[in-house]
């Protein structure tokens, strides 16, 4: 008989523990131990003996399968190229945020150029699919759906499909009957991970899991469902705004770091190929406290406002509210500010915001940051036709950041005229260095504030002072 015992995994870690306790020894997370039943197999060691793995030498070839492409390049970019046979995928993002709706448009675009493409929701029943696919416009498309939870169900009837690409939405509605444990805990979520990506490398079938996300961001259930798949994409956005961006955490395919941008509209999800355009529309005319900031996305160049207010505060300590940006980082500008420049923040609220509700991630925004600081400090607009972009050193130095180039060519495009950047690094003679903008070189940020100071004393927006 099989035998039962309980144990209490960790649904943060995945750590197992013979007793309760209110803290998980492995990671240190307070009241998230839950006790499962598991029922082992009588103990019988494995019979298998003196045979081992089959050695090959790395040199060796091994045939790539054709990626598979589905035509929405936002999506294609992401992944690296299309979707890898035998390969699983992991998609995680915040509930509503559009997860179902971006794998239901692609799977419909397989579906259409000839994949045969298998659906199973655990979340909704099939007439909720249903209907989202009429409202998509893809009700014709030849998607088979199926709405299910239980693994062993779902991986008889792939066995009999055999489809090229499957979608489970989303993992943790998943069950095995092999376990005894809820649907959603940890044991649960990891076993059948396993077990489906597992049966994708077997056949060569294309998975995509769809992730929950807990509180803080990350994919719920254990790390290694993270390891366990060979791409991890990220789904995020701020509800309100309409835009998407699908984000690469990890990829063995591909490129990380790569994004794809998307748009929620009243039928579905739409590519945005022009983001720059998107962060930066609506941009009102020169006021204080606000610089474009040349960042990089991946390898895309992407343009976004960053807006900063210092006012009087109102007190005792101050407030430093940070959105879309790194707080940390923003109390390393204001002290570089303070201590290198003497430009003091003392008794003064800061607020900083990324405009369109990009996140961005880059030390290249420190002196966009620092530009926009100061420019609401001293009520100076910074010229309108410039953008920003440099790394800040403690010292007060002004650092080159990588691809000026393709910064520059961006903000070019979308008819800026000027960069405040640090000078560009010295080039081999003989390379081709005609840079797509004129640069107003800043070597040190004290250097930064004097033309903004001038500009504010002059009365005029900073124009002159950068001319
Ligand atoms: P959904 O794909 O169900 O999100 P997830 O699977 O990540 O939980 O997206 C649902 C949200 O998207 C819902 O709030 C409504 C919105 N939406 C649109 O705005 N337009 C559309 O065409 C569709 C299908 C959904
Ligand atoms: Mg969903």
């Amino acid at each position: 008989m099989a035998k039962i015992s309980n144990i209490f995994v960790c649904q943060s870690c995945g750590g197992v523990h013979a007793k309760w306790a209110g803290r998980c020894d492995s990671c240190g997370e307070w009241n998230t131990l839950v006790e499962e039943v598991t029922a082992q197999k009588p103990g019988k060691a494995s019979k298998r003996k003196g045979r081992g793995p089959d050695f090959v030498d790395l040199g060796g070839t091994t045939p790539e399968l054709p990626r598979m492409v589905t035509g929405i390049g936002e999506f294609d970019r992401v992944t690296g190229g299309g979707l890898v046979p035998g390969s699983a995928l992991l998609v995680g993002g915040d509930p509503g945020i559009g997860k179902s709706t971006l794998l239901l448009q692609a799977m419909a675009k397989l579906a259409d150029s000839g994949r045969k493409v298998a659906y199973i929701s655990g979340e909704e029943a099939t007439g909720q699919v249903r209907r989202r696919a009429v409202r998509l416009g893809l009700a014709d498309s030849n998607v088979s759906l199926a709405a299910e939870t239980n693994l062993g169900v779902i991986l008889d009837g792939l066995l009999e499909q055999q489809p090229d690409v499957a979608v489970i939405d989303s993992i943790q509605t998943m069950w095995s009957d092999q376990l005894a444990a809820a649907p959603g805990t940890v044991a649960q979520v990891r076993a059948c991970a396993q077990e489906l990506t597992r049966y994708a490398k077997k056949r060569g079938c294309s998975l995509i899991l769809v992730g929950h996300v807990t509180k803080d961001g990350q994919i719920a259930g254990p790390r290694v469902v993270e390891h366990m798949v060979d791409a991890v994409l990220y789904f995020e956005g701020d509800r309100a705004h309409h835009f998407r961006i699908l984000r690469a955490h990890k990829n063995r395919f591909g490129p990380t770091d790569e994004i794809g941008v998307f748009e929620m509209g009243e039928s579905g999800l739409s590519e945005v190929l022009n983001p720059s355009a998107l962060f930066l529309d609506g941009r009102g005319d020169s006021a204080s406290g606000a610089a474009v900031f040349a960042g990089l996305e991946g390898t895309r160049p992407v343009l976004t406002e960053i807006q900063a207010l210092v006012a009087p505060a109102a007190f005792g300590t101050p407030r430093r509210a940070v959105v879309g940006w790194d707080s940390g980082r923003l109390a390393m500008v204001l002290a570089v500010l303070e201590a290198r420049c003497g430009v003091s923040f003392g008794g003064k609220d800061v607020y900083l915001n990324v405009a369109g509700g990009l996140k961005i991630n880059e030390p290249a925004a420190d002196l966009a940051v620092a530009a926009a600081l100061v420019s609401s400090a001293f009520d100076c607009p910074l010229p309108k036709d410039c953008v920003v972009f440099g790394e800040i050193s403690l010292s007060g130095d002004v650092r080159p950041v990588g691809r000026a180039d393709a910064r520059l060519k961006e903000a070019a495009k979308l008819g800026f005229g000027r960069a405040i950047a640090p000078p560009p690094k010295e080039r081999k003679t003989g390379a081709n260095d005609s840079a797509a903008l004129p640069i107003i070189a800043i070597k040190t940020l004290p250097d930064l504030i004097d033309r903004v100071e001038a500009g504010s004393e002059n009365g005029i927006e900073a124009k002159t002072a950068f001319g």
